[in-house]
């Protein structure tokens, strides 16, 4: 059955994809939502013992409680590059039928599902697909996260505009990492403008947060921040999460 849920990209890798995620994980497994979480490509992935583990994986998973099956993390490879160059340099093709039943079987277990992307929109999976052609087969609307400062206006509505034009729905943008004081003039006005000029709502901004890390796993108060500071409420409504 098809559930409702979200796909996180960004305008860029390292922008706070699993960080946005990972709070809105948090937030809605405090709402008592049973929340399931994917990564459907991860790269950068780490050798343990004989297995290759993605560390944002982990720490979405951790986020939603969500526990270990293969089906969060279908395809891992270990360099730090598209996918299509991972798949290419470690000679195994990106499986899409494997990541497609991985889905499905997420569907069946949980009411609402959270699927961060790999890198940005336009990031080849293989010669003929890329991001956006994944997000069009889960059927899922988009999150965007944006950097805060100067140049992310090109890079939000570049992002919302190749959305767009591949029949994707754009439900919101959330800026990470907007200092606490002393903004800049385009960190002050670039959300007023993206909004605007592309018709996205903004949802919210986090501040950089101490004692957050991905890669170490530790969330500090990513919940609470999130909670504060991420207006998620009309999103919900819009989605029917009940
Ligand atoms: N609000 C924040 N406060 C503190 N640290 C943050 C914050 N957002 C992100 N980081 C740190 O910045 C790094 C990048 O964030 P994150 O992993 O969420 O980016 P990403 O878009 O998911 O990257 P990738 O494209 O590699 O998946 C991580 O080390 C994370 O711990
Ligand atoms: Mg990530």
């Amino acid at each position: 059955m098809k559930k409702p849920g979200i796909f996180i990209t960004g305008t860029d890798t390292d922008v706070g994809k699993t960080v946005i995620a990972a709070g809105l994980a948090l937030v809605l497994r405090a709402q008592g939502i049973r929340v399931g979480v994917m990564k459907p490509i991860a790269t950068g992935c780490l050798n343990f013992g004989n297995r290759l583990v993605s560390m944002d994986v982990a720490f979405l998973m951790e986020a939603a409680e969500n526990e270990w099956t293969g089906f969060s993390s279908p395809s891992r490879y270990k360099h730090p590059v598209a996918p299509k160059v991972a798949a290419e340099l470690e000679k195994k093709e990106v499986d899409l039928d494997q990541i497609r039943k991985a889905y499905a079987e997420l569907e069946n277990k949980y009411d609402f599902l959270i699927v961060e992307g790999i890198g940005g929109l336009m990031v080849p999976i293989n010669p003929k697909y890329y991001v956006t052609d994944l997000i069009r087969e889960m059927k899922l609307p988009v999150l965007v996260v944006s950097k805060p400062g100067i140049g992310t206006i090109n890079h939000t509505l570049l992002t919302i505009d190749a959305a767009r034009i591949r029949g994707l729905d754009v439900k919101g943008i959330v800026f990470n990492r907007v200092p606490r004081a002393n903004l800049s003039i385009a960190e002050m006005t670039n959300p007023k403008v993206i909004s605007e000029l592309s018709k996205v709502p903004i949802l919210g901004s986090l501040p950089d947060i101490e004692d957050l890390d991905v890669e170490r796993g530790k969330f500090g108060s990513l919940r609470e921040m999130f909670q504060e500071r991420i207006r998620i409420d009309s999103l919900l409504q819009d989605l029917q999460v009940k």
